[in-house]
């Protein structure tokens, strides 16, 4: 196994086949995971079989409320958009499931149908994004806690304005939109022990120790910080790739630049484990 990073936000590891780990190479993926945030591999050939046997080995899989799934495996969750779709998933930045009370160690892509070009996805590092700031704000966010919900995000509200032939078939199960969560600002990473910003725009609410002003003001503040180019790195979408990410040390967004084309991904999320302050 061949781990590359190039600035720190993600790596890629070649000289492996993911069909075929042994338990030292599992081991070896994990820490790889907790210290970059997101792997990319290329020139995979996985099965569903081989995806869910390859998620299993990170802990158990979660089955997502939102996302419609294979009809054969309920396990894997399809991230589409048609070709006559406007709107794509997950097009702002954010971190997966941050809305739960345990919130989801991280999601396994699978590329199943790309687009000719286009379709990349963006990954942004907290962890560096946490290191960059000034020691005064450091300071501030310490102790600090948020609130996170997935009603504004997946449920029925989510959707006004939108046209339902945009949803179907793709995002459902609003009712099961009633999820909330308090997080540290700051969490201590589960697995590398690092500190990362753990608030992300899509699914966090508010500051809970902060009146609503000034808490919105930190928020946009962090996410202005969060979103500069230099803790993201973007990724190009490649027959045979997969990225597995840590929603505890990244944030994402997938880019919706390939209009009048399919893309068809395969998201299979495995459950963490409660975080901390760090
Ligand atoms: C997701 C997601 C990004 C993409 O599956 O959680 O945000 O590029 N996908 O499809
Ligand atoms: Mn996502």
């Amino acid at each position: 196994m061949r781990i590359d990073s190039e600035n720190g936000v993600g790596a890629y590891i070649s000289e492996i086949d993911l069909n075929h780990l042994n338990p030292e190479s599992i081991a070896e993926l994990k820490v790889a995971l907790g210290e970059y945030g997101v792997l990319f591999f290329r020139e995979q050939n996985m099965t569903s079989e081989n995806h869910i046997a390859f998620a299993e080995q990170f802990g158990r899989i979660n089955i997502n409320r939102f996302f419609t799934p294979l009809s054969d495996y309920p396990q894997i969750a399809q991230v589409l958009k048609e070709a006559q779709h406007s709107t794509n998933i997950g097009s702002a930045w954010h971190t997966d499931h941050s809305y739960d009370q345990i919130p989801a160690l991280g999601s396994i892509l699978v590329a199943r149908d790309l687009p000719k070009s286009g379709g990349d996805t963006i990954f942004a590092s907290m962890y560096a994004a946490y290191d960059a700031l000034s020691d005064s704000v450091k300071e501030k966010l310490a102790g600090l806690t948020a609130v996170h919900s997935s009603r504004h995000a997946f449920g029925i509200d989510a959707y006004k304005g939108q046209a339902k032939s945009e949803r179907k078939g793709r995002l459902g199960n609003t009712d099961a939109a009633t999820q909330d969560a308090v997080h540290p600002v700051v969490i201590k990473h589960p697995i590398s022990g690092k500190k990362a910003i753990y608030v992300n725009p899509d699914f966090t609410t508010h500051i809970r120790e902060l009146d609503e002003a000034e808490g919105n003001q930190l928020l946009e503040e962090l996410y202005e910080h969060c979103k500069q180019e230099k803790f993201s790195y973007r990724f190009a979408w490649k027959d045979g790739s997969v990225a597995f990410w840590d929603n505890r040390a990244t944030w994402h967004k997938a880019l919706n630049d390939y209009a009048g084309q399919r893309r068809l991904m395969h998201r299979i999320t495995v459950e963490g484990v409660p975080l901390y302050g760090a």
